[in-house]
């Protein structure tokens, strides 16, 4: 009868008054052969668990070790001691699963994040994941409430395709081919009519295009799904495998595209702070401390509380690309010469540069807009100037670009010339290239990076920490 237990979360919010109740959960911390720190991670809290002296066999004490899984039956009671407002005195302890305390990697001290990744497998059992792993939950629970009470269909497009939605090349390869000696093709390639699918396939990178087909006939949808890329990025904003969230809007424009970002990202950071204020107050906590070995000018001005009750009560900055190459070009960091990287018209921003007017000059989320087509997808939307074109990427404080985003170009004319120019195969999305040809409608959309923005919650600063299993270059274990 295991679901017969309470929940900690839902066992300490009781007013004591001698309530008999059964816990499980691993063993924190064992004091003086009494005091046990039950965690079963419902919330960080530990539960007091009493061990009254000479109740219970010492055969079944030595076993209460750090990391043992416990059962514990046992009345609700009002703690005398300082830090909590009940505890629970055991009537009966069952050991469910022993721990060698010598061996548990998990010492009850402080541990880099460096040396939990390499033990991600029980990181989770650290106050530090334990909320992270609940804030991302509620972030995806967030995610899902806003779309469906906005009437979007959620769809769920292919992990496995033959195209490369962004036309970066920065794929991974599906085959099921011999590495050696594959078969090949009269001119020498190899011949991926053999292959599994009879085309060569990857893993997919956006799943954009299905969704733009979902949206010309649903209306309105949004996808959730984990996305691949095989960018040889070693940055703490850059994963080989991702999460990302992708609305599609038919009858939307730029601006309907940028009012319903913001409007969502606000919306999924309410969520949380509402449901998960204790997790979010142990992070806040956690951050300040890390920064407290910083220098004080790499310190963040705000908590990680305050910093997110701003974004919530103040609107996002919207400017044009060249408004803000105009800003870099006057700015103090860039006449001094602290740009690492060229800024002029043209080019594709830096991190450096996105920080810098975000945290410095503006300090508050960005939304850039009219990008030059150059440095842009095949399917955003032309600008009558013919050098930009209707994109917008928004720029988040400490994470840089967290949505990216734009109007497609629904004019089947202007779609194939750019695509040409780019040489993106018209022949390979004869499928995409037919909402243009029945029906086009002005349609627009983005894609929200999910760690990035859960990094942003929880002021985790790498992304590796935000995922369970991070995936990058030279690493995939797990
Ligand atoms: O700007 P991106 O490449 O846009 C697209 O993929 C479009 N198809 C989205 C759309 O319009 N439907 O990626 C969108 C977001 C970025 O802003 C960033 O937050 C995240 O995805 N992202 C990554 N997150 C982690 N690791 C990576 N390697 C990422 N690449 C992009
Ligand atoms: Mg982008």
């Amino acid at each position: 009868m295991f679901n017969k237990r309470i929940k900690i979360k839902q066992l300490l919010l009781l007013e004591p008054g001698s309530q008999q109740v059964t816990v499980m959960g691993w063993v924190r911390s064992f004091r003086n052969t009494q005091f046990i720190a039950l965690n079963d991670g419902s919330t960080n809290n530990n539960l007091q668990v009493v061990a009254e002296l000479g109740k219970f066999d010492e055969a079944i004490l030595k076993r209460i070790t750090i990391a043992a899984s416990l059962k514990v039956t046992g009345v609700v009671i009002p703690s005398p001691g300082k830090g909590q407002k009940l505890e629970l005195k055991a009537t009966v302890i069952e050991i469910l699963g022993d721990s060698d305390a010598e061996k548990y990697p998990l010492q009850p001290k402080k541990h880099s994040l460096e040396f939990l990744r390499e033990i991600a497998h029980l990181r989770f059992r650290t106050n530090t994941f334990g909320a992270v792993f609940r804030v991302r939950h509620s972030l995806a629970f967030a995610v899902h409430q806003f779309f469906n009470e906005r009437g979007f269909v959620y769809l769920h497009t292919p992990v496995i395709t033959a195209s490369d939605a962004e036309g970066a090349g920065e794929m991974f390869r599906v085959t099921t081919l011999p590495a050696q000696n594959p078969p090949l093709t009269d001119d020498g390639t190899i011949n991926y009519k053999e292959d599994f699918f009879g085309r060569a396939t990857n893993l997919t990178v956006s799943g954009q295009l299905e969704g733009e087909l979902g949206a010309t006939a649903l209306g309105e949808i949004y996808t959730f799904g984990p996305t691949f890329r095989a960018e040889n990025s070693n940055t703490p904003r850059h994963l080989a495998e991702f999460w990302m969230i992708e609305p599609e809007m038919a009858f939307c424009d730029l601006e309907d595209n940028m009012n319903l970002a913001e409007e969502f990202i606000k919306y999924i950071i309410r969520y949380a702070m509402e449901h998960n204020p204790d997790d979010l107050a142990f992070l806040a906590q956690r951050l300040a401390d890390e920064e407290k070995q910083l220098p004080q000018d790499k310190r963040s001005e705000l908590g990680l509380i305050e910093k997110l009750d701003f974004v919530l009560n103040n609107d996002f900055e919207r400017i044009t690309y060249t408004q803000a190459i105009d800003i870099l070009l006057q700015s103090p960091a860039y006449k001094k010469k602290k740009f690492q990287y060229e800024v002029k018209w043209g080019i594709d921003m830096q991190s450096e540069h996105e920080r810098y007017l975000v945290e410095k000059h503006f300090k508050k989320p960005v939304i850039v807009t009219d990008y030059p087509m150059d440095i842009k997808a095949f399917y955003m939307r032309r600008n009558d100037d013919g050098k930009t074109v209707a994109a917008m990427d928004i720029l988040a404080p400490g994470i840089g670009e967290i949505v990216g985003g734009s109007q497609r170009e629904e004019r089947l004319d202007k779609l194939l010339q750019r695509m040409e120019a780019m040489h993106v195969p018209a022949e390979e999305l004869w499928w995409y290239l037919d909402t243009r040809r029945f029906g086009t409608v002005p349609h627009a959309g983005f894609g929200l990076g999910f760690e990035r923005m859960v990094q942003f919650v929880t002021g985790m600063s790498n992304i590796r920490d935000a995922i369970a299993f991070p995936r990058t270059p030279g690493s995939a274990e797990f």
